[in-house]
């Protein structure tokens, strides 16, 4: 679908930030042009945005595409959610509860609450139901502007169990309109089959299973943490990701320092996540790698810790991205407007860094910083409209369940009229 989106008020084309590589981003890097048009060219899902910027300067050969009008409305590229563990069915109020009461996260999952609570309600749950469950929690994400989404596996920790849940997913990203990516995370937890027997487990997972599922899984993750999974653990898996030639992504010193950071930089993971507990070293180690510090700072206000040191790592340099963690334990909630309010207030982050972290940087999470989450030319067509004039509206408004009112992306478009 070839179309003109004209007349808009304040376009955010992220042009600086893709130069800079989602790095020491500065207000200017948003690329904001005032009274602009985009142009958008190629068939469905290979929509792409083949110029930006001001109305007045439309190349002529553009002037005859069909004009869609925004009516003075923002345009922001389409955000990237890069770390979800949206496929789990169940609820864990019932935790919530005994953590109210005093119980900590790592006392109820000792107790046989935590992941494997949710482990019983997925193996439960038929594969059409969860997929009923997740597909709305999908529309969920659209509805906010979110087009891209990472989606984790983690709630099976059974060879059946994870294939349904991988199935699922691909299954998802038939959905018209987003883009969706597959992450194993069966080392999530030990299963109560492998009940100390870690490593019985991360061998069965790294060598029988991850080569059976390959073609599922788009990237492959572990929870290297206090009480769950180490370094060696993640050494065995990420061989045999590498092996299979699947990049990796890692849930990195959350609940404490264990190695996880260091982990990631070894095996130049995409992304090291969480970074709760981080220190000074691991701070340097991001700053100067490769690796995207994803940052989840809705998990850290749920948990009621101390928020990732997101100043001093974007202070150094590192890219750091955003993203919600959705999950049924440490972050009950789809809200990505929230992450952002929660980075600017909490973390001390700019409204400039929110952004980029939402979306070009998220995109780096994913390996896809070259079509995702910036809105210059060669870049997918994914993008949202909004009222108003100031980028900051959207994270200075919170809790209000926003929904954009207008989106295009993966060539679908929603609520979009052509006046
Ligand atoms: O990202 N850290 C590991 N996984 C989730 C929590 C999972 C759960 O409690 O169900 C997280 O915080
Ligand atoms: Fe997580």
């Amino acid at each position: 679908m070839s179309f003109v989106l004209d007349k808009i008020g304040t376009l955010v084309t992220l042009r600086g930030a893709v130069l800079k590589k989602g790095r020491n981003i500065k207000p200017e890097d948003l690329g904001i042009i005032h009274d602009a048009c985009l142009v958008v060219g190629g068939a469905r899902k290979k929509s792409k945005i083949l110029w930006s910027g001001k109305r007045d300067e439309i190349p002529g050969k553009y002037k005859k595409f069909k004009k869609i009008n925004a009516g003075g409305k923002m345009v922001f590229p389409g955000f990237v959610d890069s770390h979800t563990h949206l496929v789990f069915a169940g609820d864990r109020s019932k935790e919530f509860e005994m953590r109210l009461a005093g119980k900590t996260y790592q006392e109820i999952a000792a107790q046989g609450g935590g992941i494997i609570n949710s482990v019983k309600a997925t193996r439960d749950l038929s594969s059409a139901e969860l997929y009923k469950l997740c597909l709305h929690r999908v529309q969920n994400y659209l509805k906010q502007g979110v087009t891209t989404i990472e989606i984790k596996t983690g709630y099976g920790l059974s060879f059946e169990s994870e294939k349904k849940c991988l199935e699922v997913i691909k299954k998802l990203k038939n959905t018209k309109g987003v883009t969706i990516v597959s992450t194993f995370l069966a080392a999530h937890a030990i299963p109560e089959e492998f009940k100390n027997r870690k490593e019985d487990y991360i061998r069965e997972v790294s060598t029988n299973w991850l080569p059976k599922l390959r073609k599922l899984c788009d990237f492959v993750d572990i929870f290297l943490d206090q009480g769950y999974f180490d370094q060696e653990d993640a050494n065995i898996l990420f061989k045999a990701a590498e092996k299979l030639k699947i990049p990796t992504k890692i849930h990195a010193d959350e609940l404490a320092l264990t190695g996880g950071t260091q982990t990631a930089i070894n095996f130049k993971s995409l992304s090291a996540d969480h970074l709760l507990k981080i220190t000074e070293k691991e701070i340097n180690l991001l700053s100067q790698s490769e690796v995207t510090a994803t940052l989840l700072p809705t998990t850290a206000f749920f948990l009621k810790t101390a928020y990732a040191p997101a100043r001093v790592l974007l202070d150094r340099g590192a890219r750091v991205a955003l993203a919600t963690d959705f999950n049924p334990g440490t972050s009950p909630s789809q809200d990505i407007g929230l992450v952002g309010t929660l980075a600017a207030l909490e973390m001390n982050m700019r409204i400039e860094e929110v952004i980029v972290g939402l979306t070009l940087n998220g995109a780096y999470a994913l390996g896809l910083e070259k079509t995702k989450g910036a809105l210059i030319e060669g870049y997918d067509a994914d993008f949202f409209l909004i009222e108003g004039e100031n980028p900051a509206k959207l994270f200075y408004e919170f809790g209000c369940g926003r929904e954009v009112p207008g989106l295009f992306s993966g060539g679908v478009m929603s609520r979009l009229a052509n006046k």
